[in-house]
């Protein structure tokens, strides 16, 4: 079979035990899902496993305002995540808790091990603490006066209106959120793992050349100031292990959380009987790769690394970081109605439409994506039913009706065919790097091919003809060959039309398969509709209360709403510093010929071609008033097809509109090329 099986072990990261899984989580995980079933597709001994994160102080508030223990909390949280996972066709091969004795007894080994190496600090730290409630209050759980803006109400780490951050004890008239008695300085003792200990092991880690090259830069920064000390501890009460023979001390949960990975696949291994220390054990030959996203790479590329090293266990082979989802180019939102939870998606829409989306989407770097939802509908329309179930539509038919649903014995292309075969490893690589979107190009490529082959015979003229039943056989099934093709590319994407297409030809699947002839095949049924706008409108309107039903402040219904939305309708700062606005000077400017708005303008942005730009400031603007002047534009705008023209980026101007615009006049200082700041 495969020349040489390798030995992988994937995991995703732990979704936390207190919420439900919503679209966003769900990039991640039908990325790694993809890429597992990709690997055992080609053959090889691929593991994928992940657990719920289930400690912590917001999961202990949100059992204690539910009146039940978080025991109970995590125990129904883990039956809804499962069934949102398999909703999805997430296909993992043991999921696990971090409240489980496999975690408890590798938490503490790791714990124990580092200690003994002397990588365990103590200090006293002086922190918050809520007289009423009686516990130490994390930082998120305070609120104040922001010390720099005075605004009410704001985080105990940054403030919302002016976006100053500062430790909590800056706050003025800081109050619990939990009780909103005024929080006591206290002290306590605090255990730490001495992160600048493994500095240079994880600097040489981090360039040896696994990581993306976002994540390496990022880490490098971080390797210039200095790695301090991580605080690894939590004093009771806590919802998590008590670290051994510290009574009332807790591990903090993002020291179990990754261990529930090696947890989850302790718990695999005793199931199946497969050998844990050949994929940990320091010298492991096995693969191990941690799909995570960007939010949370400090822990998974510092301090996780240095605690499998201290800890003599084997370090990831990679990071695989993905970027953050945004729906029709914001935020999600709940007052938008995108902030679309798992369960509420899969009462509208069928989950491989979201699972080809997103495969379309993603390309293996750490950029955030967009789900436009007009582009889903669009997209899965044309490329998924439009494309590749037409081809099998347009010829399983006469199969089944004039020739007993029997396959001719040839190809009458065997050549096509090879066509197609030949494209197996631009793809597989497309998959193995993650790109994608890549492999989703080549594929509709060769659907486009299929469908083009099948205009060209006709098998529905074909059909009514006398004397042509040879080739309408002969022509139906080439055309099911290709498409059993593309299906057995296009399978990790989507394994449930995988399955209906296996059932079709009453045969499996495979990678770039021998052609299927002389074989008898089941009747065609549809393989999947057409995405309905109305379904997506009803998806986004019951998602207008599905968040305030899942999501209730942690607390007690007088005490302050811990939960908060994000702020509508503003941009963060890294989406405005994407934009490169910069100066331009109008070289030329002309009418175009049946536009009654537009402008063509040629701009000359300090680069060695001048740029084209369609702008509808006809109105307000003599072509001849223009060259010579300057205007700011937008120079990373994606380039638009225009019926005119490619229209390269965009101008700005200022005013209400139509004959009342202005752009920027010759005598500012500015100079073309600038950018704008
Ligand atoms: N419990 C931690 C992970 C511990 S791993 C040892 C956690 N949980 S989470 O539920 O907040 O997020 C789980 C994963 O989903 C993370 O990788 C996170 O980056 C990802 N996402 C959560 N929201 C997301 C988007 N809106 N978009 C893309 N991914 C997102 O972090
Ligand atoms: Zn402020």
């Amino acid at each position: 079979m495969t020349p040489n099986p390798r030995k992988i072990l994937v995991t995703s990261a732990l979704p936390y035990a207190n919420g439900a899984i919503h679209i966003g989580h769900l990039v991640e995980y039908i990325q790694t899902d993809i890429w597992v079933r990709y690997q055992k597709l080609r053959g090889h001994e691929c593991y994928y496993v992940c657990a719920d994160d289930a400690h912590g102080t917001p999961i202990m508030l949100r059992a204690q305002q539910e009146q039940i223990t978080p025991e109970q909390l995590i125990g129904r949280v883990y039956q809804e995540h499962t069934a949102d996972f398999s909703g999805f066709a997430i296909q993992f091969d043991n999921y696990h808790s971090t409240h489980s004795p496999e975690n408890q007894h590798f938490a503490n080994l790791i714990y124990q091990r580092l200690n003994s190496k002397g990588y365990i600090l103590r200090k006293q730290i002086s922190q918050a603490y809520d007289p009423v409630k009686q516990m130490f209050l994390p930082d998120r759980f305070i609120r104040g006066e922001c010390p720099r803006c005075g605004a009410a109400d704001q985080y105990g780490d940054s403030c919302e209106v002016c976006g100053a951050t500062y430790a909590p004890t800056d706050l003025k008239n800081p109050r619990s959120a939990l009780s909103g008695a005024t929080p006591e300085e206290r002290e306590s003792e605090h255990f730490f793992v001495n992160l600048s200990d493994f500095q240079d092991m994880l600097s040489t880690w981090a360039n040896q050349g696994a990581l993306q090259e976002e994540v390496i830069n990022k880490l490098n920064e971080w390797f210039e100031t200095g790695l301090q000390p991580w605080d690894v501890s939590r004093d009771a009460p806590y919802f998590g292990f008590e670290i051994p023979d510290q009574p009332n001390k807790y591990f903090y949960v993002w020291l179990d959380a990754p261990i529930g990975y090696m947890a989850s696949f302790k718990n695999l291994c005793d199931k199946k009987g497969l050998d844990f220390d050949s994929f940990w054990g320091a010298d492991s030959d096995a693969e191990l790769y941690h799909f995570i996203g960007k939010d949370i790479i400090y822990f998974h590329a510092l301090f996780w690394p240095a605690m499998l090293t201290g800890a003599d266990f084997r370090k990831p082979t990679a990071l695989c970081v993905h970027g953050f989802l945004t729906v029709n180019g914001q935020k999600m939102s709940k007052s938008r109605g995108t902030f679309i939870m798992a369960r509420t998606y899969l009462e509208h829409l069928n989950p491989e439409y979201l699972r080809y989306y997103f495969a379309a989407k993603l390309n293996g770097k750490v950029e955030d994506i967009d789900l436009s939802l007009e582009d889903f509908q669009n997209r899965v329309n044309a490329d998924l039913v439009g494309k590749v179930v037409n081809i099998a539509s347009r010829c399983a038919g006469f199969i089944t009706k004039r020739f007993n649903s029997q396959l001719a014995a040839q190809l009458p292309d065997p050549e096509l065919y090879q066509q197609f075969l030949a494209r197996a490893d631009a793809i597989a690589e497309a998959y193995e790097v993650r790109d994608y979107a890549r492999g989703v190009r080549e594929i509709m490529a060769l659907a486009d091919r299929a469908n083009q082959y099948i205009d060209e015979y006709k098998p529905w003229v074909l059909a009514k003809e006398e004397g042509k039943d040879a080739e309408l056989q002969a022509v139906c099934t080439q055309g099911l060959n290709l498409f059993r093709v593309l299906l057995g590319y296009l399978a990790p994407i989507v394994p449930v039309m995988e399955e209906k297409v296996e059932q079709f030809f009453a045969c499996p699947l495979t990678w770039a398969p021998e052609p299927l002839l002389a074989h008898n095949i089941e009747k065609f049924t549809p393989l999947m509709q057409r995405v309905e706008r109305k379904d997506i409108d009803a998806m986004i309107d019951a998602s207008k209360d599905s968040l305030a039903a899942t999501m209730p402040a942690p607390e007690a219904a007088s005490a302050p709403a811990v939960a908060i939305d994000p702020i509508a309708d503003t941009i963060d700062y890294e989406l405005f510093s994407k934009v490169d606005l910069r100066i331009a000077e109008i070289v030329n400017a002309e009418h175009v010929d049946k536009a009654k708005k537009l402008l063509r303008l040629t701009l000359n942005i300090g680069e060695d071609k001048p740029r084209t730009v369609f702008a509808g400031i006809k109105e307000a603007y003599q072509p001849e008033d223009l060259i010579g002047r300057l205007t700011v534009m937008v120079a990373n705008l994606a380039p638009r097809q225009m019926p005119f023209g490619l229209s390269e980026g965009m101008v700005l101007a200022a005013g209400p509109g139509k004959k009342d615009l202005w752009i920027l006049s010759p005598d500012t200082g500015a100079q073309a090329g600038m950018r704008v700041k």
